[in-house]
């Protein structure tokens, strides 16, 4: 194939080959029929086919499709072999409307529970997100079908989406915003990658040569092509130049003929475009490999989507009410129980293929109990006192109240942010009138990101976070509160206390064109770590109907290379009565580090099965980058020898093992010291230290006479302060210009040629 496409580019003509880079519709590439270059479709994504009806048009309505649960829900079910399973349903879909790639999945960090996307993307954690995305991935394209890893990069928040400078620093980048996506990459080998809107430290990162060529194609070696999101280019010339190889959406003319008219001008190299053109049609035609027809099974998509619900259910809290056992009569409360809230609004948004309904889920369940209903709150922000009454003598009458509380499309949505961590004032006086008049009071929410609960959460008997689930959530909540399924799935987030707490809470959303990203690595629970602040419910965490217990923790070695890497074992053993999953998770912390460094960082996850009683080895892999961090003074990963704690836990808070290991670095790194180094970077470099010891001593003395006649015997000179320790923290230039009067040459001098001595140490 590889062939025919080099034949192929040299029988297009300059204007062809333009008008591949572009769309041909909102959906379609452009095809060049005369040399046999089949069009190629795109539907969204994430989490369901949205195929329009009419692919020239750019229009919502769409063929019925399956909606399978958001990315929250996916990702709290931390079940990459599941989000496979999810991939391959995807593909069948796609197969049979007539989809080459899917839109999807979204890879970007929960930075802010504000995010209004947050719904569509899975975690606060790189590690995490980027094993579920590489799985998702994986499934669709193992059936031939592609996808498209949105939105790179540092895509965050929704105001100003389409023209906010990101300003983050490259440690952040690095550590944070790009690992979910490389790890996706080099594992899943997406065969899109969609560049997101925003500008990334100043560069719309669709003309962002640094992102797009730099670190996707030539680092990672991405091999397929870069589309943009729909409607991000600005300069089509400059985005070829950036390697933004497909505009989105077409038709495009004038910027066509831009393109056309750069090559001739010689603005442009043609050798640019030709590279754009062989990915783009390396893809056409491999998406063609695949014919598509057929039928999907609903039936069987639909129980996918149901057991993908199920599994993604985080019980919260849980005071032993759950699961519903023996109520006579159940009140069910508020209007997402019969109006099921389980998607978000925008472009993921599916036109389901049937509706698994709360409350008659519910009813199904409930043998001869009776189960009667309140509608609870309105569809809009009104407040209504009747209905909160009405819900109030319903629930008192009853032995359990249910409380199915939906946070409303107005709230949470592509295209805008949320401004609060709050329900609607009528859904928070719905819920604390009931828990006043019911003790067994149960909330399940359905919400696509945190919402605060401060005000009633002690009020209520247990809280069930259902999400936004998918079309089958509905069955899977009744699964889940009658016990026919335990629930396992633990938070891919940190629940805040408020909103005041969460970290990027002063520098949101930005403003003047710019967000800065003032709270660097610490986003989610590193930052709650780092604070030592208390949460509403850490990452990582959610109850089960049964309980589990860790022990002999062990790990492969003590001492290790890191190249090597680390194996490490747990056993974890089923305490209670009923079989259930465990989420185990493998955090790692360095006891110290050149640079600041998070407490504890996910590094590995497991789900286990366990029947009761049962007693499993738990076995995770750590490698390299399990240790290291991303140092921007070597641009490069770096681990450094030390020790390392190991921590095994049920959640980021609930650690239940710990082991300590030494790290062995195999990395020889290039000498960075120059004349801005201060002392102690002299000092900590193996080879500046060779060179500046002899005079170590000497420098010592003389800072020490000079800040008041030398040192005491207590390390603290006359002046009230230990000389060496202000010292350390200045330039060796700095400090020598200040005892120029005891040197031989001038201090600039005598630097240059230690610097010299430094690099031919090094050579
Ligand atoms: C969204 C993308 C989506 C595209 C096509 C954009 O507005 O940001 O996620 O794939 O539209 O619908």
């Amino acid at each position: 194939m590889k062939k025919d496409i080099r034949t192929i580019i040299k029988q297009m003509t300059l204007e062809e080959k333009a008008a591949l880079c572009t769309g041909a519709s909102p959906w379609t590439t452009t095809p060049v029929e005369r040399l046999g270059v089949p069009e190629m479709i795109v539907s969204d994504g994430p989490h369901g086919v949205r195929r329009v009806a009419d692919v020239e048009a750019l229009i919502l309505d769409s063929l019925p499709a399956t909606c399978f649960p958001t990315a929250s829900c996916l990702a709290s079910t931390w079940d990459t072999g599941l989000l496979h399973r999810l991939g391959e349903a995807l593909a069948k879909e796609c197969i049979a409307l007539n989809v080459d790639v899917l839109l999807g999945p979204g890879a970007n960090m929960k930075r802010s529970p504000l995010g209004g996307r947050n719904f569509e993307y899975f975690s606060e954690d790189p590690f995490l997100a980027g094993e579920l995305a590489a799985g998702l991935i994986d499934g669709v394209q193992s059936k031939g079908v592609g996808t498209s890893l949105k939105h790179f990069a540092a895509n965050n928040q929704e105001f100003q989406r389409f023209s906010i400078s990101a300003e983050v620093d490259e440690r952040t980048l690095r550590e944070i915003y790009l690992p979910a996506f490389e790890k996706a990459i080099k594992q899943a080998k997406p065969w899109t990658v969609m560049c997101a809107y925003n500008k990334l430290n100043g560069t719309y990162c669709s003309e962002s040569h640094y992102l797009l060529v730099d670190i996707l194609k030539n680092e990672w070696g991405f091999e397929g092509l870069v589309v943009s999101d729909w409607g991000a280019v600005h300069d089509r010339v400059a985005s070829l130049r950036g390697g933004l190889d497909l505009e989105m959406p077409g038709p495009q003319d004038r910027r066509v003929k831009a393109v056309v008219e750069a090559v001739r001008s010689g603005e442009l190299d043609e050798a640019v475009l030709d590279e754009s053109v062989q990915r783009i049609l390396h893809i056409v035609f491999k998406a063609k490999e695949v014919p598509k027809n057929g039928k999907f099974n609903i039936e069987e998509h639909h129980d996918l989507a149901h057991r993908i619900a199920t599994e993604g259910m985080v019980l919260l809290r849980n005071n032993g009410i759950l699961p519903l056992s023996d109520h006579q009569h159940i009140a069910v409360i508020g209007r997402s129980a019969e109006h099921a809230h389980f998607q978000g609004g925008g472009s993921s948004h599916i036109n389901p293929t049937k509706v698994a309904v709360p409350f008659k889920e519910l009813q199904a369940r409930a043998g001869n109990a009776e189960v009667t209903y309140a509608e609870g709150y309105p569809s809009d922000n009104s407040f209504r006192q009747e209905m909160i009454d009405q819900a109030v003598s319903l629930a008192g009458a009853a032995d359990v109240a249910l409380l199915y509380i939906a946070l409303p499309s107005f709230k949470e949505s592509e295209g805008y942010d949320r401004q609060d961590l709050d329900l609607t004032e009528q859904q928070v006086a719905l819920i604390k009138a009931v828990a006043k008049a019911q003790p067994n009071t149960v909330v399940v929410l359905n919400n696509g990101a945190p919402v605060a609960m401060s005000d009633w959460i002690d009020d209520v008997a247990a809280v069930l976070e259902a999400w936004m689930m998918g079309q089958a959530g509905g069955a899977a909540i009744a699964d889940v509160l009658f016990g026919r399924v335990n629930p396992s799935g633990k938070l891919p987030e940190t629940f805040p206390l408020k909103l005041s707490d969460t970290p990027a809470y002063i520098n949101w959303p930005g403003g003047a064109g710019k967000v800065h990203y003032g709270e660097g690595l610490f986003i989610g629970y590193r930052y709650y770590d780092a604070k030592e602040m208390p949460v509403l419910f850490p990452f990582g965490h959610g109850l089960s109907y049964t309980t589990f217990a860790y022990s002999n923790a062990k790990v492969s070695a003590p001492t290790f290379k890191d190249v090597d890497g680390l194996t490490v074992t747990v056993d974890v053993t089923n305490t209670g009565r009923i079989a259930g999953k465990e989420i185990v998770q493998v955090y790692v912390h360095d006891q110290e580090s050149d640079l600041v460094r998070p407490e504890k960082e996910l590094k590995g996850f497991a789900k286990v099965e366990l029947q009761p009683g049962e007693t499993k080895t738990v076995s995770i892999e750590l490698d390299f980058r399990a240790f290291a961090y991303y140092h921007p003074a070597y641009k490069q990963w770096v681990t450094e020898n030390g020790k390392f704690d190991i921590l095994i836990g049920a959640s980021a808070a609930d650690i239940r093992c710990r082991e300590t290991v030494t790290l062995q670095s195999t990395l020889t790194l290039p000498c960075i010291i120059d004349k801005e180094s201060t002392i102690k970077e002299w000092m900590a470099d193996p080879c500046g230290r060779a060179v500046l010891e002899p005079l170590y001593r000497q420098i010592e003395t003389q800072a020490r006479k000079m800040f008041g006649g030398g040192d005491h015997g207590d390390g603290v000179a006359e002046a009230g302060m230990d000389a060496m320790e202000m010292m350390n923290d200045m330039p060796l230039v700095s400090v020598l210009m200040f005892q120029q009067s005891t040197l031989t040459m001038p201090a600039d001098e005598m630097v240059d040629g230690l610097l010299r001595q430094v690099h031919d140490t090094n050579r």
